[in-house]
């Protein structure tokens, strides 16, 4: 993405951005007044956390996002809405995200659309490789879920192996997850292109073993 500079600076005024995420380890459910917490890592703009924050108002909604003219956007929209919705932003790297919650805090992580890295050199970039999970299995609670959605068949071959193999079990699959309405699932912004493009959504659902 090329660097908007607006979104950028916004980024220093917006209410929704959380600069310290560690100041809040353990305590975010108390922060956005919510009992089930999500965590959406790679936002992109930020559409998905905000309209399922919107309706769900009773869930609280972390968006994660390490590119800072895409995550400036996504604070605008944050800050422009006006329903009701339990949001916050961090910009940074998902890398770090054992130091931003604490032990079993997180009810539901989100992999939208993640970046498929292909090269195999990179795969250590992959929101769905090993380091990555190691993370999310400890900061997810004992009943959390992993909600993964990509339009790209190869990633999702490796993420079904990766997390088969790295303390999780799958609990729900489809290679076609558009085909029929799911209207408690907004999409996001690369999903609706793919849709109109008629190209297959790819999900799947894991918990922890
Ligand atoms: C392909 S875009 C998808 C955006 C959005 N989820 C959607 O579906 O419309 C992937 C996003 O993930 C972000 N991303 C990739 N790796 C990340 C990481 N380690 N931490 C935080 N964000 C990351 C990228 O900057 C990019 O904005």
């Amino acid at each position: 993405m090329r660097k908007v500079k607006w979104a950028v600076d916004y980024l220093t005024e917006s209410t929704h951005i959380v600069t310290s995420p560690d100041s809040l380890k353990g305590r975010w459910k108390e922060y956005l007044n919510c009992n089930e917490l999500h965590v959406e890592i790679g936002c992109g703009k930020g559409n998905y956390s905000l309209n399922m924050a919107i309706k769900y108002p009773e869930q609280g909604y972390v968006a994660i996002e390490k590119n800072e003219s895409a995550a400036g956007m996504a604070a605008k929209k944050f800050d422009e809405n006006e329903s009701e919705a339990h949001l916050a932003l961090i910009r940074g790297d998902a890398s770090e995200i054992v130091n931003w919650f604490e032990e079993g805090e997180v009810d539901v992580i989100h992999l939208n659309f993640s970046d498929p890295w292909p090269k195999k050199r990179y795969a250590k970039r992959r929101l769905s490789s090993k380091s990555f999970l190691n993370q999310y299995r400890m900061i997810l609670s004992e009943k959390g879920q992993i909600q993964m959605k990509t339009d790209n068949s190869s990633l999702f071959e490796y993420s079904v192996l990766e997390f088969q193999n790295n303390g999780f079990t799958m609990i729900d699959f489809s290679v076609d997850y558009r085909r029929e309405a799911h209207d408690e699932d907004v999409m996001t912004e690369y999903e609706e292109k793919f849709v109109e493009k008629e190209q297959p959504i790819y999900r799947c659902v894991w918990k922890k073993i």
